[in-house]
Parts: structure tokens; sequence; C-alpha cells
């Protein structure tokens, strides 16, 4: 056809070339949740929201990587900003995943991605969740070589600006957050209800083909899965009820995890206010083929969890008992911050409020 009707041709490859180069700017995935995406009340993991949002953060990033001729590439995640649960999702709803890229920097990408339910069948549709990834591509014939991000088009010098200002803070972020590096130890038997030891809960896993990239490295989105996983079973050890995530804080992946390696993913109570739980999660690899297993911690996050009644309201949590130096440390920081993240909630709901008075 086109070998006959070359004017023909040009035109639909001109129609194809604009609606590629649209396509390329965002991303949009779209599936039905399954029982298998939520627990026993319904709701779906936290977990499988992350995996779905660093599937599309993964392939946007990927694919503009990709778009200028050199080596071929790969994005692996290496930063996710503070997410929040705003909304639960449940089996049966439609769950809608845009992602567009929205900075980047010589050697790092910015993806924005907004997750909305939609319930086919009254129509009802909410915003879910909002989160920005940061990704860095690595070259496919030598994954130790991060290689050069194509720059981007701007709708405006300010937005670029916005962008940059998000960047050098995040690198601000990294350099004055240490990972935590202590041993986790595994807890003392018999341990009394509602102390540390007594939820403290581990996921070992082995890592197989379908949790990697082309790199054969696992996929930021199948640990944070793992790591939600384990920070609910922790969170409904030490109050036997229905939990959800309401939030994660900031995530850096310092190492990568290679195929074949098994992983140890470790959560642990740390403070508990009325209503939440927070847990810090510790994920461990080590090969198995190497003779002295080459332990190595790789990512380490803390997660929010919050308890519900069967009407899906917030329930009083039990006090966490802390027992010795450490602990009552550990509760101290996670009070500092479950303070801090109050007062930045408040303000945000006080702008939002005045912005809806003003409209
Ligand atoms: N968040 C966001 N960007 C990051 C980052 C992080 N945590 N760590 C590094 N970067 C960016 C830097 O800003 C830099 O970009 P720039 O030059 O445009 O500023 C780029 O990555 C390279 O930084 P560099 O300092 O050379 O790399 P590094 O030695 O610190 O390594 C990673 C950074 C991300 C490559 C490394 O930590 C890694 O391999 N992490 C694991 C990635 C992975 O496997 N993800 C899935 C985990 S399950």
């Amino acid at each position: 056809m086109r070998c006959f009707r070359p004017w023909v041709s040009r035109k639909v490859d001109q129609v194809d070339k604009a609606v590629v180069e649209r396509l390329q700017e965002r991303l949009q995935l779209c599936r039905l949740i399954r029982p298998d995406d939520a627990n026993i009340a319904g709701n779906t993991h936290g977990g499988t929201l992350l995996k779905m949002i660093e599937e599309a953060g993964s392939i946007i990033c990927t694919r503009h990587c990709n778009t200028q001729g050199g080596d071929r590439c790969v994005a692996a995640l290496a930063r996710v900003e503070k997410t929040e649960f705003l909304y639960p999702m449940f089996i049966g709803d439609v769950a809608h995943v845009s992602a567009e890229i929205t900075y980047a920097s010589k050697h790092s990408v910015e993806v924005q991605v907004t997750v909305m339910s939609e319930n086919i069948l009254t129509g009802v549709k909410k915003l879910t969740n909002k989160a920005a990834l940061w990704y860095v591509p690595f070259s496919l014939a030598n994954v130790e070589k991060i290689v050069e991000v194509p720059p981007i088009k701007y709708d405006s010098p300010e937005q670029e600006e916005e962008g940059r200002k998000r960047y050098e803070a995040q690198k601000m972020d990294r350099l004055q957050t240490k990972m935590r590096n202590e041993a986790v130890l595994p807890p003392a038997p018999e341990p009394e209800e509602h102390t540390v030891a007594f939820s403290q809960s581990s996921l070992i896993h082995l890592v197989g083909p379908s949790d990697c990239t082309l790199h054969d490295f696992v996929h930021g989105g199948v640990t944070m899965k793992m790591m939600d996983e384990v920070a609910g079973i922790t969170a409904a050890r030490h109050c036997n009820t229905n939990i959800v995530t309401a939030c994660v804080d900031a995530i850096n992946f310092h190492r990568k995890i290679k195929k074949g390696s098994v992983v140890t993913v470790t959560g642990r109570m740390m403070f508990t206010s009325n209503k939440s739980m927070e847990i810090e999660v510790f994920v461990d690899a080590a090969s198995v083929m190497e003779p002295d297993h080459g332990k190595y911690r790789a990512v380490t996050a803390v997660f929010t969890y919050i308890s519900l009644d069967k009407y899906h309201k917030p329930l009083p949590v039990p006090p966490l008992k802390v027992q010795g130096e450490e602990e009552e440390k550990r509760f101290k920081e996670g009070e500092a911050r479950y303070l801090q993240n109050k007062t930045r909630r408040m303000a945000s709901k006080d702008v939002e409020l005045a912005a809806q008075r003003h409209c």
C-alpha cells in the first residue's frame, strides 16, 4: 500500500509522529483491582499501588532515555518522595495510573504519577495517590555506566525552574539523611504483647526473573511491594485489626539487588500515636553464590499504618511498650517525625480550605 500511494504514507507518518510524540510525554495504565491485590477486608494493599506507580514510572522513563542515539539503557528507581494514600481503593475498582516526566537533570529524571480509583458501578472517581519518583538510566551494555538523560521540553521557564528546585531539594535531603545501617536482631523468644519484639516480622524471598528488569536487577516496585507487605504484617500483629497504609516517607534505593539474591525484609514497630503506627523497614540482600554471602543493606524506609474498624473509620491503636534505650530513642525519633508530618498536613489543609473559600 505504501509503495503505491506515497502521499498517503507521508501523511500517515506525520500523524503517527504527532501521536507517538504525545504518547511519549504521558503514560496511562489502567487495570481492575482483583482479590489478590487487596487484604481480607477488601482494601487494596499500598504495595500493589506502589508497584503500579513504579511500573508506570519505569516505562515512561526508560522510553524517554532511549529517544536519542547512543547506548540503549534501562531506568532504575533511585528515590520515591514521601507518598500519601489519600483515599482507599477496593476490589472491583479500576485503578487509573498517569505518569509524566516533569524534570530531567544530566543523569536523573523526575516522574510525577497520579492514581485515581474509579467505581465502575457508580461512576465515582477519587484521587488516591500523587507520587514523585526519580530514576537513573543505566547502560544496557554496562550496568555500572550511568548514561546521560536527553533533555525534555518545558512549557515555560518557570516550570523548569520549579523542577530544578525540587531536584536541588531532594539532593540536599539525600545528603542529610543517612541510611540506617544497624543490624536488625531477631526478636527474643516469647515477647510480651505490644512490645517491639512481639510484632517484628520478616519475609525472605529469592529474587527470580519475574522480579527483575532487563538488567537482571530487581524492579523498585517489587521491592516496595515486599516492604509494604512486611510493614502491614507488623502493624496487624500489633493491633489485630484491619490495617491500611497511610503514607511512606521518602525512600532512597542505595544498592541494586541482583537476580538470584536472597532478600530479607524486616519490619519493626518504631512509634505509635493514638491512631497511627510507624514501622521501619529494612531490606538486606545477600548473594547465595558468594562464599561469605556478601550481605548488604539495600533500602530502608518508614511506613505509617492506620487501624480501621468495620466501617473503615480509624481506630485507636494499643500504645507501643518500649524496652531499653535504643527503643526509647527510636520512639522519640518517630514522635518528632509524626508531629512534623501532622503540622505539615494541617498547614496544607488550611491552604486548601482558603483556596476553596476564595473560589
Ligand atoms: N535519588 C535521586 N537521584 C539520585 C539518587 C537518589 N537516591 N542517587 C543518585 N541520584 C542521581 C544523582 O543526582 C545523579 O544525577 P545528576 O548527575 O544529574 O545530578 C545520578 O543519580 C548519578 O549519581 P551518582 O552520585 O553518580 O551515583 P551514585 O553512585 O550515588 O549511585 C544510584 C546512585 C541510584 C545509581 C545507586 O544508588 C544505585 O544503583 N541504586 C539502586 C538502583 C536500583 O537498583 N533500584 C531498584 C532497587 S530495588
